[in-house]
């Protein structure tokens, strides 16, 4: 148990680790704010570091590496086949996941696209617990569709349940049955339900599904590009597995899999990924596209410094005092905001702290984006970049009629030992102001929509004028701060 309790005051995060490398920030004026992100078209993917103070964007390739992984970077062996880097990578693979093939991807959706590929034909269907964008959008364009099974209280957001990310048995063995096997190639489980505000599932639940999938001779994918903060909360969370150590949990759930893949940017704190299985049939239906789309099957598109990387980061993702740090940052980040009166997802997952933008900008119509709204002011008043999760992340249908999404979030990710409780604080104390002044944002529309994955490169304009009006409000109560 990583957690550390206080005699003089509440339990607070305390970190166990310290610094030794450091990058410097910059918090520019917020007159360079209101230029910055008017040129960003009020997408903050589309703003530039030199303008981001806080960049809680992401934690996909941005937590922070331990002194190992570095150090590790340096025994890599440059071979363009055979690399000792990737046996290295493939023994950490078999000793943490528990699976014997491997086949290497320069990134998460690199994983699903193999997968797609080798499994997916039109007219299918998958079933899941919730879609990531970058899987939606994979199996959209193999011309197949997804149905969602979480239970019906999971996008409630404020609830007690633990387990958000569980899917609902009675939905899924029901879309079985109306669909038919021959239509449905995997069961998709994703670790730490990243949309719905990073919620995990429970073993129990996934035990349940794999009943379901034997039953029926379905195969089960597990995305687990957020194990480890899954394997955190049900040890945290499942009694059953209190006593268990991370790596038993962890090991559990990719039993229960047949498939599992993963964004090693989350993973294991490098830039890659990955997919492995026992099952030599599954392996060979991939196995050809990985030179064809990803590169030698000893590298599959990733540099070999990142693979050493990878290796020591999976291997990191078993200790407790390590994967807890995230988690515990974002607990506190949730408890202050609730204190104020702050909408904002409930239990606390991973990944980030979650904002309901639906109800923080209940005057903005979802037609108009409150999430990415929310986003954009939020930045101009504090330099700190969050991301959009509503609906400019969603997608049109096929008569392109906008699919307005279940939930708006403001994600404000809290990537892995990278920032400190006093910036945690900043994030706080500005979003308490900007919730004081939320009359004040207006919504946004888009003047440019790329066709797929519209939001990351998307632009937009406001639909009033009011980013001088939040300027204005800014400069009467803060001065001259930046
Ligand atoms: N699956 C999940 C659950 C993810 O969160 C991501 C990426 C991917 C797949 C795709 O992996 O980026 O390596 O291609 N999530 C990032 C995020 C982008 O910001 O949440 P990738």
């Amino acid at each position: 148990m990583s957690e550390v309790k206080f005699y003089m005051s509440e339990s607070m995060p305390l970190e166990l680790h310290k610094v030794r490398v450091v990058q410097k920030l910059n918090l520019v004026p917020i007159e360079r704010r209101y230029n910055a992100i008017q040129e960003a078209g009020f997408n903050t993917f589309r703003l530039g570091t030199q303008d981001v103070f806080l960049d809680m964007l992401t934690d996909s390739g941005t937590n922070a590496m331990s002194d190992n992984q570095i150090a590790a970077m340096f025994q890599a062996d440059d071979a363009y086949a055979g690399s000792q880097s990737f046996v290295r990578l493939h023994r950490a693979v078999e000793e943490v996941l528990g699976k014997k093939y491997l086949l290497p991807v320069h990134q998460g959706r690199a994983a699903e696209n193999v997968i797609c590929k080798a499994f997916v034909k039109k007219g299918d269907l998958i079933p899941m617990n919730y879609h990531f964008t970058t899987a939606l959008a994979h199996i959209l364009e193999s011309g197949a569709k997804i149905e969602e099974l979480l239970h019906d209280d999971a996008l409630q957001i404020k609830s007690e349940n633990p387990f958000k990310g569980n899917i609902d048995i009675q939905k899924l063995v029901a879309c079985i049955e109306k669909h038919g096997t021959d239509k449905i190639p995997f069961i998709r489980m994703e670790a730490s339900t990243n949309l719905i505000g990073g919620q995990p599932f429970s073993i129990a639940n996934l035990m349940d599904v794999r009943r379901v999938a034997d039953k029926y001779g379905i195969m089960l994918v597990l995305d687990a590009s957020l194990l480890g903060e899954n394997a955190y909360l049900v040890k945290q969370r499942e009694k059953e597995w209190a006593e268990n150590t991370m790596a038993d949990i962890m090991k559990m759930m990719t039993n229960l899999a047949d498939l599992v893949y993963f964004s090693a940017r989350k993973l294991s704190s490098s830039r890659g990924g990955g997919i492995c299985t026992n099952r030599k049939d599954i392996y060979q239906k991939m196995e050809a596209l990985i030179p064809l789309y990803e590169g030698f099957l000893t590298y599959g598109g990733m540099s070999v410094r990142e693979i050493e990387a990878m290796a020591v980061g999976l291997h990191e993702t078993l200790d407790e005092t390590m994967i807890s740090q995230s988690p515990q940052f974002i607990k506190y980040f949730v408890e202050q905001l609730t204190r104020l009166g702050i909408p904002v997802v409930t239990p606390a997952g991973v990944l980030g702290c979650h904002i309901d933008a639906m109800a923080f900008c209940d005057h903005i119509p979802q037609t108009e984006y409150p999430a990415g709204a929310l986003a954009a002011a939020y930045y101009f008043i504090s330099g700190i970049r969050g991301m959009e999760r509503g609906t400019i992340s969603s997608v049109r249908d096929e008569n392109g009629v906008e699919l307005l999404a279940d939930v708006e979030l403001l994600r404000l990710a809290v990537p892995r030992r990278v920032f400190t409780l006093s910036q945690i604080n900043y994030a706080i104390d500005r979003l308490r102001w900007l919730f004081d002044n939320r009359q004040l944002i207006g919504g946004l529309k888009f003047v440019y929509e790329p066709p797929v994955l519209r939001f990351f490169m998307g632009g937009l304009e406001p639909t009033s004028d009011w980013l001088e009006k939040l300027l204005v409000k800014f400069k009467k109560d803060f001065g001259n701060s930046l």
